[in-house]
């Protein structure tokens, strides 16, 4: 039986694999897709196919197909699709070697690649290689050395202790034995407490992940300039992090041939996000191409610090100051949940549009600031009668721990979270849902708290 029949992965929507993310680092680097609006996507392996379901949600005019091995998976995503009687999503149960020919202009793997065998991985590429339009890009993600290897090693000791031929259920139950054990130990040597450590992490994982990243028979991580090169053999380039993020620098970066893989090696990178293009395409980061994108911070005002400086950081850490007070206006407004266009953020700064371009340029390599190739979905502010994005409130009707956002991110959600979802059906304004929530016997002074942390989450359609 199919491993993933047996027990289905829970898929989520991740965030770098929307063409708004990936066609706006494509870009950056040389490569345009086309208009997210109307793109073409291809998801190989989607398993439940909940990455594909809001972006189909929230592109209308999009053409989405996501193929999978696992039919049982593949049956349980098109329940979500007829309940939410999307017409441009396709699922289907093949082969990702039977993929229809396309062209797509964004073709993803995620939590593929090193899950599958050598002769599966090379038939990503291919598959790639044959499907994907000549501006096209692709996401695929894989597990990365030397990062992996502590949890390989964790991977490893468990595949000993279970017993390979009995029920995913079974081997779950040993794995989580042995991880107890691991988890109370108290080691004082260096590297079992590392393994102690991972093993902690893993015990929090759900059984889906325990099983199928720990137990199954495949998960290969590879180097950086293997991955590369392997790429290459399939006539593909590796153009950059879906992610992107500055590599360290320091003497042994400097003096490394391969400067990427050094910074794997320095931050104990374990997993790599990567866009793929045809080769021959795309080139080095180019910050004028700014110019034409979005730009949502992902940093908030953290007022001024001793010196003066304005920071900005996140979860409470201070992570970038500037001293130039246009800057930082110019930063503050990126701050809430929206987005600007760079030509605005430029007229706030006039006369400083080098340096704007300068500071962005480094916000964006370093994560502090989130490229988008179209304005996000999201409403700033409630309406006066308040509507649920349709994925958001199915998802919660279903009993699921999370939903959807605009912004293509989980959004944990609790059983009263779940209520407020389902209530926001665009028919009442905010007293009559209080009412209404209230009469089913729910406690309503969290409500106005909610709501606000629901919109900045982005979990309502801008305009409806
Ligand atoms: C680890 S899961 C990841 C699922 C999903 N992409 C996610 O990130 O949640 C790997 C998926 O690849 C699918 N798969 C494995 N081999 C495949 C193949 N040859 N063709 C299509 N799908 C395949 C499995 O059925 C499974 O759903």
């Amino acid at each position: 039986m199919d491993l993933y029949d047996a027990l289905p992965y829970g898929t989520k929507p991740s965030r770098a694999t929307h063409p708004d993310r990936a066609f706006a680092v494509a870009r950056l680097h040389g490569v345009d897709p086309g208009d997210v609006g109307s793109a073409r996507v291809l998801e190989l392996g989607c398993g439940t196919g909940l990455n594909l379901l809001p972006m189909a949600a929230a592109l209308p005019h999009a053409e989405l197909v996501g193929v999978d091995t696992s039919a049982v998976q593949i049956g349980m995503g098109r329940a979500h699709v007829e309940a939410l009687g999307l017409t441009n999503l396709t699922l289907d149960a093949l082969d990702l070697r039977e993929a229809p020919a396309g062209p797509f202009d964004l073709v993803v793997a995620h939590g593929l690649w090193s899950w599958v065998p050598p002769d599966v991985q090379e038939a990503v590429f291919d598959t790639v290689k044959r499907v994907l339009a000549p501006q096209g890009v692709a996401f695929v993600s894989w597990n990365a050395l030397p990062g992996w290897r502590v949890r390989g090693t964790v991977r490893d000791l468990l595949r000993r202790h279970v017993a390979p031929d009995t029920p995913p259920r079974a081997q779950l139950h040993a794995a989580r034995e042995l991880l107890s054990l691991w988890v109370a130990s108290e080691p004082s040597d260096p590297f079992a407490e590392l393994v102690r450590q991972e093993a902690v992490r893993l015990a929090g994982k759900g059984d889906d992940t325990l099983f199928h990243d720990y137990l199954a028979p495949h998960n290969e991580p590879v180097y950086l300039d293997t991955f590369r090169a392997r790429a290459k053999a399939g006539g593909l380039a590796l153009l950059g992090e879906a992610e992107l993020q500055t590599a360290p620098e320091g003497p042994l970066v400097d003096g490394c041939l391969d400067r990427a893989l050094a910074g794997d090696v320095l931050t104990g990178r374990a997993f790599h996000r990567s866009l793929l293009c045809h080769e021959g395409q795309g080139n080095a980061f180019q910050p004028e191409a700014l110019g034409e994108l979005w730009l949502r911070g992902r940093v908030v005002a953290m007022g001024q610090d001793a010196s003066g400086s304005f920071a900005f950081g996140r979860g409470g850490e201070p992570r970038l100051t500037t001293q130039n007070p246009q800057l930082a206006s110019a930063l503050a407004a990126m701050s809430g949940p929206g987005a600007l266009r760079f030509g605005d953020l430029a007229a706030m700064v006039q006369g400083e549009g080098a340096e704007l371009l300068r500071l962005m340029s480094a916000c964006v390599l370093h994560g502090f600031v989130e490229p988008l190739a179209r304005a996000p979905g999201a409403a700033m502010q409630l309406g006066p009668l308040p509507q649920a994005w349709a994925p958001a409130r199915h998802l919660a009707e279903e009993g699921s721990p999370w939903v959807p956002s605009l912004h293509h991110e989980p959004i944990a959600v609790d059983g009263f979270d779940r209520a407020l979802l389902v209530a926001l059906d665009g028919a009442c304004d905010q007293g009559t849902l209080v009412a209404r929530l209230a009469a089913g016997g729910h406690g309503v002074a969290t409500v106005p708290e909610r709501l606000l942390a629901m919109v900045e989450a982005g979990l309502f359609v801008d305009g409806v």
